[in-house]
Protein backbone atom coordinates (compact mmCIF):
# COMPACT_ATOMS: atom_id res chain seq x y z
CA UNK A 1 0.00 0.00 0.00
CA UNK A 2 1.32 3.35 -1.10
CA UNK A 3 1.20 6.48 0.94
CA UNK A 4 0.37 9.67 -0.52
CA UNK A 5 3.67 10.63 0.46
CA UNK A 6 5.41 8.02 -0.93
CA UNK A 7 3.91 8.85 -4.49
CA UNK A 8 4.07 12.48 -4.36
CA UNK A 9 5.87 13.47 -7.73
CA UNK A 10 9.14 14.74 -5.88
CA UNK A 11 9.80 11.81 -4.48
CA UNK A 12 9.22 9.33 -7.18
CA UNK A 13 11.22 11.87 -9.89
CA UNK A 14 14.41 11.01 -7.76
CA UNK A 15 13.99 7.35 -7.12
CA UNK A 16 13.53 7.08 -11.16
CA UNK A 17 16.60 9.32 -11.55
CA UNK A 18 18.70 7.94 -8.81
CA UNK A 19 17.97 4.31 -10.61
CA UNK A 20 18.69 5.42 -14.18
CA UNK A 21 21.79 6.88 -13.10
CA UNK A 22 22.76 3.14 -11.14
CA UNK A 23 22.20 1.87 -14.41
CA UNK A 24 25.15 3.37 -16.11
CA UNK A 25 27.27 0.61 -14.78
CA UNK A 26 25.38 -1.67 -17.06
CA UNK A 27 27.93 -3.13 -19.66
CA UNK A 28 27.70 -2.10 -23.09
CA UNK A 29 29.40 -3.14 -26.48
CA UNK A 30 33.01 -0.98 -26.59
CA UNK A 31 31.62 0.81 -23.87
CA UNK A 32 29.85 2.99 -25.98
CA UNK A 33 26.59 3.41 -23.44
CA UNK A 34 24.19 3.53 -25.80
CA UNK A 35 21.16 5.05 -23.79
CA UNK A 36 19.52 7.86 -22.48
CA UNK A 37 16.86 8.35 -19.59
CA UNK A 38 14.04 10.19 -19.50
CA UNK A 39 12.84 11.03 -16.27
CA UNK A 40 9.25 12.21 -15.41
CA UNK A 41 7.35 12.41 -12.28
CA UNK A 42 5.97 9.17 -12.08
CA UNK A 43 7.49 7.08 -15.32
CA UNK A 44 10.64 6.40 -17.01
CA UNK A 45 12.19 6.48 -20.57
CA UNK A 46 14.81 4.56 -22.02
CA UNK A 47 15.96 5.52 -25.73
CA UNK A 48 18.92 4.38 -27.98
CA UNK A 49 21.16 6.84 -28.39
CA UNK A 50 22.16 6.32 -32.26
CA UNK A 51 25.03 9.10 -31.81
CA UNK A 52 27.00 6.29 -30.21
CA UNK A 53 25.89 3.17 -32.36
CA UNK A 54 28.77 1.10 -34.11
CA UNK A 55 27.92 2.09 -37.63
CA UNK A 56 30.07 -0.58 -39.14
CA UNK A 57 30.49 -3.51 -36.39
CA UNK A 58 26.76 -3.13 -35.72
CA UNK A 59 24.66 -1.83 -38.45
CA UNK A 60 21.38 -3.35 -37.55
CA UNK A 61 21.75 -1.85 -33.98
CA UNK A 62 21.39 -5.77 -32.81
CA UNK A 63 24.23 -5.34 -29.86
CA UNK A 64 23.01 -1.54 -29.22
CA UNK A 65 20.02 -2.46 -28.22
CA UNK A 66 21.12 -5.82 -26.01
CA UNK A 67 23.31 -2.96 -24.43
CA UNK A 68 20.14 -0.74 -24.12
CA UNK A 69 18.75 -4.31 -22.89
CA UNK A 70 21.50 -4.31 -19.55
CA UNK A 71 20.87 -0.95 -18.61
CA UNK A 72 17.01 -1.60 -18.72
CA UNK A 73 17.41 -4.98 -16.11
CA UNK A 74 19.65 -2.63 -13.92
CA UNK A 75 17.35 0.21 -13.92
CA UNK A 76 14.45 -2.49 -12.83
CA UNK A 77 16.52 -3.86 -10.08
CA UNK A 78 17.75 -0.63 -8.73
CA UNK A 79 13.87 0.15 -8.45
CA UNK A 80 13.15 -3.25 -6.92
CA UNK A 81 16.07 -3.16 -4.55
CA UNK A 82 14.67 0.63 -3.35
CA UNK A 83 10.95 -0.69 -2.74
CA UNK A 84 8.93 0.41 -5.89
CA UNK A 85 6.85 -2.00 -8.00
CA UNK A 86 7.08 -0.67 -11.67
CA UNK A 87 5.40 -1.79 -14.87
CA UNK A 88 7.50 -1.89 -17.49
CA UNK A 89 6.71 -1.67 -21.32
CA UNK A 90 9.24 -2.33 -24.03
CA UNK A 91 9.20 -1.10 -27.00
CA UNK A 92 5.72 0.74 -26.39
CA UNK A 93 5.43 2.76 -29.82
CA UNK A 94 5.81 1.62 -33.25
CA UNK A 95 6.17 4.53 -34.59
CA UNK A 96 9.49 5.58 -32.20
CA UNK A 97 11.80 2.71 -32.63
CA UNK A 98 14.39 4.11 -30.61
CA UNK A 99 11.79 4.29 -27.13
CA UNK A 100 13.05 1.49 -26.40
CA UNK A 101 11.22 0.88 -22.77
CA UNK A 102 8.96 3.10 -20.61
CA UNK A 103 8.64 2.24 -16.91
CA UNK A 104 5.59 3.22 -14.47
CA UNK A 105 5.85 3.45 -10.78
CA UNK A 106 2.76 1.92 -9.76
CA UNK A 107 3.54 2.06 -5.91
CA UNK A 108 5.26 0.38 -2.95
CA UNK A 109 6.43 -3.39 -2.67
CA UNK A 110 8.31 -5.32 -0.02
CA UNK A 111 11.93 -5.41 -0.69
CA UNK A 112 13.28 -8.97 -1.53
CA UNK A 113 16.69 -9.76 -0.11
CA UNK A 114 17.59 -11.20 -3.42
CA UNK A 115 17.22 -7.65 -5.08
CA UNK A 116 19.24 -6.17 -2.47
CA UNK A 117 22.06 -8.82 -2.73
CA UNK A 118 21.98 -8.48 -6.35
CA UNK A 119 22.17 -4.71 -6.35
CA UNK A 120 25.41 -4.99 -4.48
CA UNK A 121 26.86 -6.88 -7.33
CA UNK A 122 25.94 -3.60 -10.10
CA UNK A 123 28.92 -2.07 -8.45
CA UNK A 124 31.85 -4.85 -8.47
CA UNK A 125 30.87 -6.38 -11.48
CA UNK A 126 33.80 -5.94 -14.68
CA UNK A 127 34.84 -7.65 -17.91
CA UNK A 128 37.79 -9.92 -17.17
CA UNK A 129 39.56 -10.35 -20.51
CA UNK A 130 41.93 -13.06 -18.60
CA UNK A 131 41.66 -17.02 -19.04
CA UNK A 132 39.38 -17.97 -15.75
CA UNK A 133 40.70 -20.13 -12.87
CA UNK A 134 41.25 -23.88 -13.19
CA UNK A 135 38.73 -25.11 -11.15
CA UNK A 136 35.39 -26.41 -12.91
CA UNK A 137 31.88 -24.18 -13.09
CA UNK A 138 29.32 -26.68 -10.92
CA UNK A 139 26.19 -27.88 -12.51
CA UNK A 140 24.37 -25.92 -9.98
CA UNK A 141 25.77 -22.63 -10.80
CA UNK A 142 25.02 -23.33 -14.66
CA UNK A 143 21.38 -24.07 -13.55
CA UNK A 144 21.26 -20.61 -11.66
CA UNK A 145 22.87 -18.63 -14.57
CA UNK A 146 19.61 -20.81 -16.68
CA UNK A 147 16.76 -19.84 -14.21
CA UNK A 148 18.03 -16.02 -14.56
CA UNK A 149 18.17 -15.79 -18.01
CA UNK A 150 14.48 -17.68 -18.94
CA UNK A 151 13.34 -15.44 -16.19
CA UNK A 152 14.22 -12.38 -18.00
CA UNK A 153 12.58 -14.13 -21.22
CA UNK A 154 15.92 -15.48 -22.90
CA UNK A 155 17.31 -18.48 -23.51
CA UNK A 156 21.08 -19.93 -23.24
CA UNK A 157 22.67 -23.32 -24.61
CA UNK A 158 25.54 -24.82 -22.99
CA UNK A 159 28.39 -26.07 -25.65
CA UNK A 160 29.75 -29.59 -25.82
CA UNK A 161 33.33 -29.79 -26.15
CA UNK A 162 32.82 -30.16 -30.08
CA UNK A 163 30.77 -27.42 -30.45
CA UNK A 164 33.36 -25.34 -28.27
CA UNK A 165 35.65 -26.30 -31.21
CA UNK A 166 33.25 -24.96 -33.64
CA UNK A 167 32.79 -21.59 -31.68
CA UNK A 168 36.58 -21.16 -31.67
CA UNK A 169 36.36 -21.35 -35.60
CA UNK A 170 33.65 -19.17 -35.83
CA UNK A 171 35.46 -17.05 -33.50
CA UNK A 172 38.29 -17.13 -35.21
CA UNK A 173 36.72 -16.48 -39.02
CA UNK A 174 35.51 -12.85 -37.55
CA UNK A 175 38.77 -11.86 -36.38
CA UNK A 176 40.12 -12.23 -39.75
CA UNK A 177 36.72 -10.42 -41.92
CA UNK A 178 36.91 -7.82 -39.51
CA UNK A 179 40.62 -6.96 -39.05
CA UNK A 180 40.59 -6.89 -43.47
CA UNK A 181 37.85 -4.37 -43.31
CA UNK A 182 39.45 -0.87 -42.40
CA UNK A 183 36.72 0.75 -42.04
CA UNK A 184 36.25 -1.70 -39.24
CA UNK A 185 39.85 -1.41 -37.68
CA UNK A 186 39.41 2.58 -37.59
CA UNK A 187 35.93 2.06 -35.67
CA UNK A 188 37.86 -0.26 -33.20
CA UNK A 189 40.62 1.96 -32.80
CA UNK A 190 38.01 4.96 -32.07
CA UNK A 191 36.66 2.95 -29.01
CA UNK A 192 39.91 0.57 -27.24
CA UNK A 193 42.44 1.46 -26.02
CA UNK A 194 43.22 4.77 -27.11
CA UNK A 195 43.28 7.79 -23.45
CA UNK A 196 40.28 9.44 -23.38
CA UNK A 197 38.75 11.33 -20.81
CA UNK A 198 34.88 11.34 -21.71
CA UNK A 199 34.17 8.62 -19.95
CA UNK A 200 33.65 6.25 -23.45
CA UNK A 201 35.26 3.43 -24.62
CA UNK A 202 37.67 0.76 -23.38
CA UNK A 203 40.72 2.10 -21.69
CA UNK A 204 44.36 -0.28 -22.60
CA UNK A 205 44.00 -1.07 -18.52
CA UNK A 206 41.35 -3.09 -18.99
CA UNK A 207 42.45 -5.16 -22.26
CA UNK A 208 45.28 -8.12 -21.71
CA UNK A 209 49.01 -6.95 -22.84
CA UNK A 210 49.03 -10.28 -24.66
CA UNK A 211 46.25 -12.60 -26.29
CA UNK A 212 45.57 -14.81 -23.44
CA UNK A 213 45.61 -18.56 -23.73
CA UNK A 214 41.82 -18.92 -23.94
CA UNK A 215 39.58 -22.07 -25.87
CA UNK A 216 38.05 -19.40 -27.98
CA UNK A 217 39.43 -15.96 -29.24
CA UNK A 218 38.27 -12.79 -28.16
CA UNK A 219 37.79 -10.24 -30.65
CA UNK A 220 41.40 -8.52 -32.30
CA UNK A 221 41.55 -5.49 -30.07
CA UNK A 222 43.76 -3.98 -32.72
CA UNK A 223 46.57 -2.75 -30.28
CA UNK A 224 47.92 -4.53 -26.89
CA UNK A 225 46.31 -3.54 -23.55
CA UNK A 226 48.64 -3.13 -20.15
CA UNK A 227 46.88 -5.81 -18.23
CA UNK A 228 49.11 -8.86 -17.15
CA UNK A 229 47.46 -12.16 -17.82
CA UNK A 230 49.67 -14.63 -16.67
CA UNK A 231 50.47 -18.14 -17.61
CA UNK A 232 46.80 -20.21 -17.09
CA UNK A 233 44.70 -21.13 -19.61
CA UNK A 234 40.83 -21.57 -19.30
CA UNK A 235 40.62 -25.26 -20.30
CA UNK A 236 37.78 -24.81 -17.33
CA UNK A 237 35.84 -22.68 -18.80
CA UNK A 238 31.97 -23.29 -20.14
CA UNK A 239 30.86 -21.86 -23.04
CA UNK A 240 27.53 -20.91 -23.58
CA UNK A 241 25.08 -19.41 -26.56
CA UNK A 242 22.58 -16.75 -25.43
CA UNK A 243 19.73 -16.49 -27.42
CA UNK A 244 15.91 -15.94 -28.43
CA UNK A 245 13.13 -16.69 -30.66
CA UNK A 246 13.40 -13.99 -32.44
CA UNK A 247 15.95 -11.37 -34.24
CA UNK A 248 14.31 -8.66 -33.71
CA UNK A 249 14.38 -5.29 -31.31
CA UNK A 250 12.50 -7.55 -29.03
CA UNK A 251 14.58 -9.95 -28.89
CA UNK A 252 18.04 -8.02 -28.31
CA UNK A 253 16.32 -5.80 -25.26
CA UNK A 254 15.21 -8.86 -23.47
CA UNK A 255 18.88 -10.90 -24.28
CA UNK A 256 20.26 -7.71 -22.99
CA UNK A 257 17.70 -8.01 -19.69
CA UNK A 258 19.06 -11.67 -19.29
CA UNK A 259 22.63 -10.72 -20.03
CA UNK A 260 22.28 -8.36 -16.97
CA UNK A 261 20.74 -10.69 -14.78
CA UNK A 262 22.69 -13.62 -15.92
CA UNK A 263 26.36 -11.99 -15.00
CA UNK A 264 24.85 -10.25 -11.42
CA UNK A 265 23.72 -14.07 -10.84
CA UNK A 266 27.02 -15.14 -11.68
CA UNK A 267 28.89 -12.85 -9.57
CA UNK A 268 26.87 -14.11 -6.88
CA UNK A 269 27.95 -17.75 -7.51
CA UNK A 270 31.64 -16.45 -7.68
CA UNK A 271 32.05 -17.06 -11.67
CA UNK A 272 33.05 -14.98 -13.87
CA UNK A 273 31.00 -13.89 -16.91
CA UNK A 274 32.67 -13.00 -20.40
CA UNK A 275 30.63 -11.77 -23.43
CA UNK A 276 31.80 -12.55 -26.27
CA UNK A 277 30.29 -10.96 -29.62
CA UNK A 278 32.45 -10.72 -32.42
CA UNK A 279 30.88 -14.14 -34.09
CA UNK A 280 27.51 -12.68 -33.85
CA UNK A 281 28.74 -9.72 -35.96
CA UNK A 282 29.45 -11.29 -38.77
CA UNK A 283 26.88 -13.20 -40.66
CA UNK A 284 28.43 -15.81 -41.91
CA UNK A 285 29.50 -17.00 -38.30
CA UNK A 286 26.46 -15.93 -36.48
CA UNK A 287 25.08 -18.43 -39.26
CA UNK A 288 27.68 -21.04 -37.29
CA UNK A 289 25.56 -20.05 -34.34
CA UNK A 290 22.29 -21.12 -35.64
CA UNK A 291 24.01 -24.09 -36.93
CA UNK A 292 25.30 -24.64 -33.53
CA UNK A 293 21.72 -24.13 -31.91
CA UNK A 294 20.44 -26.83 -33.87
CA UNK A 295 18.47 -23.92 -35.84
CA UNK A 296 15.89 -23.50 -32.66
CA UNK A 297 16.40 -20.05 -32.23
CA UNK A 298 18.19 -16.96 -32.90
CA UNK A 299 21.87 -16.56 -31.49
CA UNK A 300 22.51 -12.75 -29.23
CA UNK A 301 25.69 -13.50 -27.83
CA UNK A 302 28.69 -15.93 -26.84
CA UNK A 303 29.19 -16.17 -23.32
CA UNK A 304 31.98 -17.72 -21.21
CA UNK A 305 31.58 -18.37 -17.76
CA UNK A 306 34.33 -19.47 -15.33
CA UNK A 307 35.28 -19.77 -11.94
CA UNK A 308 36.75 -17.01 -10.45
CA UNK A 309 40.24 -16.84 -10.26
CA UNK A 310 40.98 -16.16 -6.05
CA UNK A 311 44.71 -14.95 -6.87
CA UNK A 312 43.48 -12.51 -9.45
CA UNK A 313 42.36 -8.79 -7.90
CA UNK A 314 39.68 -8.05 -10.91
CA UNK A 315 40.64 -5.67 -13.62
CA UNK A 316 40.35 -1.96 -13.14
CA UNK A 317 36.89 0.00 -13.36
CA UNK A 318 36.20 0.99 -16.99
CA UNK A 319 35.10 4.93 -16.95
CA UNK A 320 31.68 5.91 -17.37
CA UNK A 321 29.92 9.26 -18.93
CA UNK A 322 28.77 11.81 -16.31
CA UNK A 323 25.41 10.81 -15.27
CA UNK A 324 23.70 14.21 -16.49
CA UNK A 325 24.48 13.46 -20.09
CA UNK A 326 22.52 10.87 -19.89
CA UNK A 327 20.08 11.38 -17.39
CA UNK A 328 17.67 14.20 -18.48
CA UNK A 329 14.57 14.94 -16.08
CA UNK A 330 11.67 16.49 -18.67
CA UNK A 331 9.39 16.01 -15.74
CA UNK A 332 9.02 16.86 -12.07
CA UNK A 333 5.57 17.21 -11.83
C1 LIG B 1 26.50 -6.64 -26.06
C2 LIG B 1 27.91 -6.67 -25.52
C3 LIG B 1 28.94 -7.23 -26.28
C4 LIG B 1 30.25 -7.27 -25.78
N1 LIG B 1 31.23 -7.90 -26.51
C5 LIG B 1 32.48 -8.01 -26.00
C6 LIG B 1 33.50 -8.74 -26.70
O1 LIG B 1 33.28 -9.29 -27.78
N2 LIG B 1 34.72 -8.82 -26.12
C7 LIG B 1 35.01 -8.23 -24.90
O2 LIG B 1 36.13 -8.35 -24.44
N3 LIG B 1 34.06 -7.53 -24.22
C8 LIG B 1 32.82 -7.43 -24.73
N4 LIG B 1 31.84 -6.75 -24.03
C9 LIG B 1 32.17 -6.10 -22.74
C10 LIG B 1 32.27 -4.58 -22.88
O3 LIG B 1 33.45 -4.23 -23.59
C11 LIG B 1 32.23 -3.95 -21.47
O4 LIG B 1 30.98 -4.20 -20.90
C12 LIG B 1 32.47 -2.44 -21.49
O5 LIG B 1 33.77 -2.15 -21.94
C13 LIG B 1 32.30 -1.84 -20.09
O6 LIG B 1 33.22 -2.41 -19.19
P1 LIG B 1 32.74 -3.20 -17.88
O7 LIG B 1 31.89 -4.36 -18.32
O8 LIG B 1 34.03 -3.68 -17.23
O9 LIG B 1 31.97 -2.27 -17.00
C14 LIG B 1 30.53 -6.71 -24.51
C15 LIG B 1 29.49 -6.14 -23.75
C16 LIG B 1 28.18 -6.14 -24.23
C17 LIG B 1 27.07 -5.58 -23.39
Amino acid sequence: MSTDHELDPTTTTAALAQAARTAGYAPSIHNTQPWRWRVRARSLELRAERGRQLAVTDPSGRLLTVSCGTALHHVRLALAAEGWAAEVYRLPDGADPDLLARLTLTGRTEVTPAAMRLLQTVRIRRTDRRPVSESPVSGTALEGIRHAVTAEGARVHYLRPEDVVELASAADHARTVEAMDPTWTDEMSYWIGLPREDGLGVPAAAIPSEPPSTMVPNRDFGHGGALPVGPSHDRAAVYAILYGDADSAMGWLRGGEALSAAWLSAIELDLTLLPLSAAVEVPGTRQALRRILSGVGEPYLVLRLGAADPEHAGPPHTPRLPADQVVEIVDRG
